[in-house]
């Protein structure tokens, strides 16, 4: 069992209409001047920004905006937004939309009291020091950008380089939840955000550390509940109570609440991010094709939290005697799962090549010693192995 500090100080605001309440909570915490970013116009046609647009000046705040924030959200966008905030003396920023839009404000929120280049952080080179104070209206049950100490760039001109920040400061002070706000998102995303959602609770589930049974139980029930609430939101898009739930895992999945006493790996998300950064492909999606291979080359670490795996989370029948092969049937249990919703579960179907292989494997993010994820530590031909089981 681990020490730890768990710091997540955002104020969560849930239920229906609250995204009129975004004006007053911009003045609580002492905004004047907001910048406000969302992505491709999903807002808009929602009808959410004008909205949004409509209580934050009722409450007497000056409002900026940047619109056009891509999914895997770009280091230029946010070098743009940065030099506006100067410009415009911006105290406070807003995000409406997902993770792309929250993982833009925050880069934004360490980028503008920063001297040098943003892209320091995420290149690991500094560690802020300081942030703009940041707010959400959340649109996308997924990434958890909307509790977490995490945002996720993506630096195109370097070769499309993607790599995150944690850190505290980027933590929002505020964020609002009305799961009706949900009901726009296409299948694929619903989808995509399951396999998201359920991606970084499985990160922290496989983990070397002993004797964390609340944690592991947290986790399952996590799980479970995307596997029972996601084919929900798919069959009946405007089920509020099944939005709800998927809304709120999102949150815990990814705030640190399920990190504590334990080491999480991580590998899948570093193997995925190579994927969206080279091929901008969907983070969810890639990681339904990436979590089974990864699964499928180290499942042999630790056969038993598998198994634990299989018969907790995934429901197959429990087997003590045949320990190796029920684990086995939970990671085709879930590659099924994923199937059932619609997601890829090969690099094929996700539209990747597989003829830069070995280049991703290089490229992967490491861990300061030199490898990849936790649970197990992985070399290069360790990756590409993975890949190669994800054809
Ligand atoms: O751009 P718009 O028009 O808004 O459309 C978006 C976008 O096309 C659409 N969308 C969002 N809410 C909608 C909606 N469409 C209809 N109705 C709604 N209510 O969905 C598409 C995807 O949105 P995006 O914000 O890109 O998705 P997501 O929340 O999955 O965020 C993905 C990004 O977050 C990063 C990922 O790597 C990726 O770059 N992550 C961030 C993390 C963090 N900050 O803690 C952790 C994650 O592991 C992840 O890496
Ligand atoms: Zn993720």
């Amino acid at each position: 069992m681990r020490d730890f500090v768990y710091c997540a100080p955002t104020r969560v605001v849930f239920g229906r209409d609250t995204e009129k309440q975004v004006g007053q909570l911009l003045k609580d915490f002492g905004a004047k001047r907001v910048l406000l970013q969302y992505g491709g116009g999903s807002v808009k046609r929602s009808g959410l920004y004008d909205t949004v647009v409509a209580c934050v000046k009722a409450a007497g705040i000056e409002l900026f905006e940047m619109g056009g924030v891509q999914p895997n959200p770009r280091l230029s966008f946010v070098r743009e937004a940065i030099e506006l905030c100067r410009k415009e003396s911006i105290d406070f920023l807003l995000a409406i939309g997902g993770g792309s839009a929250i993982d833009s404000t925050k880069a934004t929120a360490v980028g503008v009291p920063y001297e040098g280049d943003v892209w320091d952080f995420y290149a690991g080179k500094q560690q802020p020091k300081t942030a703009l104070p940041l707010g959400v209206v959340l649109t996308f049950p997924a990434a958890g950008s909307e509790g977490s100490n995490s945002s996720v760039i993506t630096n195109v001109e370097a070769g499309g380089i993607k790599r995150g920040l944690g850190c505290d400061l980027t933590r929002p002070a505020f964020a609002i939840y009305n799961p009706e706000l949900t009901y726009t998102l296409p299948p694929y995303q619903t989808a995509a955000g399951a396999s998201d959602i359920m991606a970084h609770t499985m990160e922290r589930y496989f983990t070397n550390e002993p004797d964390v049974d609340f944690s592991d139980r947290l986790c399952e029930s996590l799980l479970k509940t995307i596997i029972r609430q996601a084919p929900v939101c798919l069959k009946d898009p405007t089920n509020y109570e099944a939005r709800a739930e998927m809304m709120w895992a999102s949150t815990v999945a990814h705030n640190d609440f399920l990190s504590n006493f334990r080491l999480g790996d991580w590998a899948s998300h570093q193997l995925s991010h190579e994927l969206s950064g080279a091929y901008d492909s969907t983070h969810g999606a890639a990681l339904a094709v990436i979590f089974p291979a990864w699964m499928k080359y180290v499942y042999k670490h630790d056969v038993k939290r598998f198994c634990r795996f299989a018969v907790n989370v995934m429901g197959v029948e429990p087997d003590f005697f045949h320990e190796e092969e029920t684990a086995l049937k939970g990671i085709a249990a879930l590659e099924n799962f994923y199937r059932s919703i619609g997601m890829p579960v090969t690099l094929k179907e996700l539209g990747v090549p597989d003829t830069q292989l070995r280049e991703l494997a290089e490229k992967v993010k490491r861990n300061p010693d030199g490898t990849v994820g936790q649970f197990v530590k992985l070399n290069t031909e360790d990756c590409l192995a993975i890949y190669e089981l994800a054809r």
